[in-house]
């Protein structure tokens, strides 16, 4: 065997995961996470998660300011006329087998939609309109709560609920899931809830949407492949691991033994730890005061109280090496509180992120580069065809 005489050396091009290397310029959200804070368009997450509306935090995410009244309520008119499915979607989704995690049926639903809204273009690599545009927004925006509590109920072999205008995002997804109108504090904590999910720089999903479309990919293929992303267990699908665990160790006394056995077998422990944070994450704690704001209607469980030892334990040894509860360690403790089923906690997530992933899918339409990273062959070179009769 030889090996290739070119390998250029290794250690100043090669970062595993990208760890540390930009890949676009930004100007959506920005995240210091030596001391633990995170803005969208220069505004403060807290700010806007206490005195903000979902609606409100998706204009400045999607056009890079707060909507004054006009502009909030085109916005809203223009996702309410786009948040119905054809009935020819709810027919795909009633042959998806009943076992079908929501995350891929909803994966699955978001390319279906591409072909029923192909985009009209003379050639393929035309730009796009900004009509064209933000109608795919309010599309993708739009619909995307209305399949997954369509999804939710059919599995259950109910039928889906229509959308309601009247009713904020938040408010209209918790109504098509359950049937009832939401309380206005339930209403409240969904909508923080998709406020603090709904942006985070350049993490993997988004960065799948970013490389979807650096190919002049239409939006629904390039969400449907952010949603993919979405779904891995080291990124939104720890919200769902999170609440496995605390109902594996299914007592506060237990959690000391889960935590040592765990560390010992060098395990990772889900909603724990982040790339960028090395404190607590500022999601955390929001979501955290969500669930303390729950507790005055509906009282403490003994979820929260392993959750809280988990994280008191963790601070010695995993606190040391910077690795604190990261956004998916309390929000699934308040989706549950509010009787949202695990599988969907990653749904709702996306349900939230799109707004994120549609911001840098119009911030890159400026951008016309594909990308296309290189790689450090270690393989083999010049190696001899061996015919198959002559091979061992
Ligand atoms: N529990 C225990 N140890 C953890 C840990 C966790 N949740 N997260 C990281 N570590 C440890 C690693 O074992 C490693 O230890 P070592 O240096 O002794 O080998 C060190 O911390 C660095 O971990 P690494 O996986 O390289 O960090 P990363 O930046 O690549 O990964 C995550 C970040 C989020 C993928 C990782 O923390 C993780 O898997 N967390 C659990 C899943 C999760 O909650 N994901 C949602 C993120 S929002």
């Amino acid at each position: 065997m030889s090996t290739p005489t070119n390998t250029p050396n290794k250690t100043p091009c090669y970062s595993p995961g990208l760890d540390g290397i930009p890949v676009a310029e930004s100007a959506i959200s920005r995240v210091d996470g030596a001391i633990g804070t995170l803005e969208y368009r220069g505004i403060d997450i807290e700010a806007l998660a206490s005195q903000s509306s979902f609606e409100e935090t998706m204009v400045l995410l999607l056009n890079g300011e707060l909507p004054n009244k006009e502009a909030l309520q085109a916005f809203k008119n223009g996702l309410n006329n786009h948040r119905r499915i054809k009935f020819r979607v709810s027919d795909i989704m009633k042959s998806f087998p009943e076992s079908a995690h929501p995350m891929d049926a909803l994966q699955a639903c978001i390319a279906v939609l591409g072909m029923f809204y192909p985009l009209q273009r003379t050639l393929s690599s035309d730009p796009l309109t900004e009509e064209q545009i933000q109608v795919a927004c309010f599309r993708l925006i739009g619909k995307l709560p209305t399949l997954v509590a369509a999804h939710a109920r059919m599995r259950l072999g109910d039928d889906p609920i229509p959308p309601r205008d009247d009713l904020s995002q938040a408010g209209n997804f918790l109504y098509m899931l359950f049937g009832n109108e939401p309380s206005a504090l339930t209403t409240r904590i969904m909508d923080v809830a998709l406020i603090v999910h709904a942006e985070h720089t350049i993490n993997a999903s988004t960065f799948s949407t970013m490389v979807t479309a650096s190919t002049m990919a239409d939006p629904y293929t390039c969400i449907s492949a952010a949603i993919g992303a979405l779904s891995g267990p080291l990124h939104g699908g720890a919200n769902e691991d999170v609440l496995k665990m605390l109902d594996e160790i299914g007592h506060v006394d237990q959690v000391e033994s889960y935590l040592e056995n765990k560390l010992s077998k060098h395990e990772k422990i889900p909603g724990l730890g982040h790339r960028i944070y090395k404190t607590k994450d500022p999601r955390a704690v929001l979501l955290q005061r969500l669930y303390h704001d729950l507790t005055q209607e509906m009282g403490e469980d003994s979820t929260y109280a392993i959750a809280r030892r988990i994280e008191e334990l963790s601070l010695g040894t995993l606190g040391a090496k910077g690795i604190c509860p990261n956004v998916d360690f309390y929000s699934g403790i308040v989706y549950r509180k509010i009787g949202i089923s695990t599988d969907l906690f990653t749904p709702i997530f996306a349900i939230a992120r799109v707004v994120g992933w549609l911001a840098h899918w119009k911030e890159s339409l400026s951008e016309s580069r594909i990308y296309r990273p290189r790689q450090i062959y270690i393989g083999e070179v010049n190696r001899p065809y061996i015919p198959l009769n002559k091979r061992m």
